[in-house]
């Protein structure tokens, strides 16, 4: 029988100084990083920075290429340098943090789907959940305690198996 299901989903809404000094610090870094986007095309700057379960902090930044496509979000440069670099630590958090050179960001951004898509992998690879903290320049914060919550109906690998 055709039935309705709903899903539960769950964030914070905060500003910059409600969070604890260790989130802020992340939130820093992910300024910091930011500042090394290339980011000709857009003027859209982003910034991340990802915690690591042994204190290690690897940041990133969206790099771009004339050939859009070519080009990939500062999200997945952090992610997927953790998991060449770091391929059996965990991740504890990533914090990610914007800035338009063309127009005023007044909240945070949402990390694009196929971000979303490689942080919950790795989520799910880890067996532990990974907290995302986005961060606007008004100070605006979101704070989400797993990936899933930013994508609920993920592509998962049991999927792509024959049973
Ligand atoms: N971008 C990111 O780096 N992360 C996001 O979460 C959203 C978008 C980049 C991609 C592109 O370089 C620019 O922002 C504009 O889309």
């Amino acid at each position: 029988m055709m039935k309705e299901k709903k899903i539960e989903l769950s964030f914070m809404s905060a500003h910059l100084s409600e969070l604890d000094q260790k989130d802020q610090e992340l939130i820093a870094n992910a300024k910091d990083a930011f500042v090394t986007a290339y980011a000709p095309y857009s003027g859209f700057l982003v910034g991340s920075s990802i915690l690591l379960e042994n204190g290690e902090i690897i940041n990133g930044s969206n790099q771009e290429n004339v050939a859009y496509p070519s080009g990939l979000c500062a999200e997945r440069v952090a992610m997927f340098y953790v998991g060449a670099r770091f391929p059996n630590i965990k991740i504890s958090t990533i914090a990610v943090s914007v800035f338009s050179k063309s127009f005023d960001v007044t909240d945070v951004i949402s990390p694009c789907g196929a971000c979303r898509q490689v942080m919950a992998e790795y989520e799910e690879k880890q067996q532990k959940p990974i907290k995302v903290i986005l961060h606007s320049p008004t100070d605006n914060v979101l704070i989400a305690n797993k990936v899933q919550d930013l994508l609920p109906f993920m592509f998962k690998s049991p999927h792509l198996k024959m049973h």
